[in-house]
């Protein structure tokens, strides 16, 4: 494949020309090497082709995904990360690395931007293929001089990204390309275990399809987490590295999640709205201090105490039946969070829809949240 005669002219800035060619060389020799074969890329075709994109055994398909998918998901997440890069993404993980576009997209970005410094970068791979994460590190081995800027350590973790056992809020930046349409069943699960391994201040970066309908599923698993998400579509140029008239500009859909400072409070967010829904009042003094203020009405007294709000909760919480709650939005701002958020259920023989905002802040020390607001309506319809 020639391409970097062409891609060259495309580059302006003498310095950038030199670290492209280099960079453009080590994908050029990594895919020159790659034996794909015509069944095994129809067949990767038609199993993307479908919805429910069914279980591929990439240790078979790895190299016929990489000869047909490399290009297209390292121009997806070099257009993502000339916008979302974080400066500060020191320890990357990579859920799904497969043969390593996106992260070596996301590295060549952080290479551009570090402008002279010298960046150490510890990169985790995960895969369940083992052929898959072969190629990854072959690839970022390769990269390793191309990218003069990093200093760049690699681990590949050869797990199921639902077992994978990392320490929390570890990463600085955890990719998921094109992983989570692979996994609908466990979504929720893998974007639990990517909150958990994040540290304060981290990105998560999700890439998938612009139309698919997981971006749905995305949305309420973060949502609902507490995370607050920016949801995109980005054009990219199919063939960028190919350069000049074959260039394609197609869409990709990106979203990034920003994890809060204050990491704890939106914990203590996502469990609040997770003890609502189970109606667990057992959860409340993981959420509350022993002194907590919960003003529910801003025109009456708030009930003080853990203790007044567990009492409250048996009372006013517990009996509701049939109940579906969600969690809308929530924004941070240093001990502080916002969170938005609906809910429906029956209570004596009523059906009761409610909207509601809450406002909250949180106690450094002890983790939890000190003071609650609640301001909501409430309409009714008698059953
Ligand atoms: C479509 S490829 C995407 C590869 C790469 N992230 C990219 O954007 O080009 C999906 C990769 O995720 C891996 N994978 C899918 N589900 C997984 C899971 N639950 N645990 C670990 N690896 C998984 C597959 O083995 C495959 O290598």
């Amino acid at each position: 494949m020639n391409f970097q005669s062409s891609a060259l002219k495309h580059r302006s800035a003498t310095k950038m020309r030199e670290t492209r060619i280099s960079v453009t060389e080590v994908f050029d020799t990594f895919l020159g090497e790659i034996r794909g074969s015509q069944e095994g890329m129809r067949h990767l075709r038609e199993c993307f082709a479908q919805t429910e994109c069914p279980k591929i055994d990439y240790d078979r398909y790895a190299e016929d995904f990489a000869q047909l998918y490399f290009l297209q998901n390292l121009s997806k997440g070099e257009a993502v990360f000339s916008q979302e890069l974080a400066y500060n993404s020191l320890k990357v993980l990579d859920l799904g690395c497969g043969s390593g576009a996106t992260v070596a997209a996301f590295l060549c970005e952080l290479d551009r931007r570090a402008q002279g410094s010298l960046i150490s970068v510890s990169v985790v791979l995960v895969d369940r293929s083992i052929h898959q994460l072969r190629l990854a590190r072959t690839l970022l081995e390769r990269l390793r001089p191309a990218l003069p800027a990093l200093k760049i350590e690699v681990e590949c973790c050869h797990k199921e990204i639902e077992y994978l056992n990392m320490p929390a809020d570890t990463a600085d930046a955890v990719l998921l390309g094109h992983v989570l349409n692979e996994n609908r069943s466990t979504l929720e699960n893998i974007i639990e275990k990517a909150v958990r391994i994040a540290r304060p201040d981290a990105t998560l970066c999700i890439l998938e399809r612009v139309n698919d309908p997981i971006w749905r599923q995305v949305q309420d698993a973060l949502s609902s987490r507490g995370l607050p998400t920016a949801r995109r579509d980005i054009s990219y140029h199919g063939d960028a590295l190919l350069g000049g008239e074959r260039a394609r500009v197609a869409k990709t859909g990106y979203a990034s999640a920003r994890i809060p400072t204050s990491k704890f409070i939106m914990d203590c967010i996502a469990l609040y709205f997770e003890a609502w829904r189970s109606q667990r009042t057992d959860l409340l003094s993981q959420i509350f201090t022993e002194s907590a203020i919960y003003a529910e009405k801003p025109f009456h007294q708030p009930l003080r105490g853990l203790r007044a709000i567990e009492d409250y909760w048996k009372r006013k919480v517990v009996p509701q039946r049939g109940l579906a709650v969600h969690l809308t939005r929530a924004s941070y701002t240093g001990q502080m969070a916002f969170a938005e958020w609906s809910a429906r259920f029956e209570l004596d023989c009523t059906d009761v829809e409610v909207r509601g905002v809450l406002l909250v802040s949180g106690d450094l020390n002890e983790q939890r949240i000190s003071r609650l607001d609640e301001y909501f309506r409430t309409t009714k319809c008698a059953k």
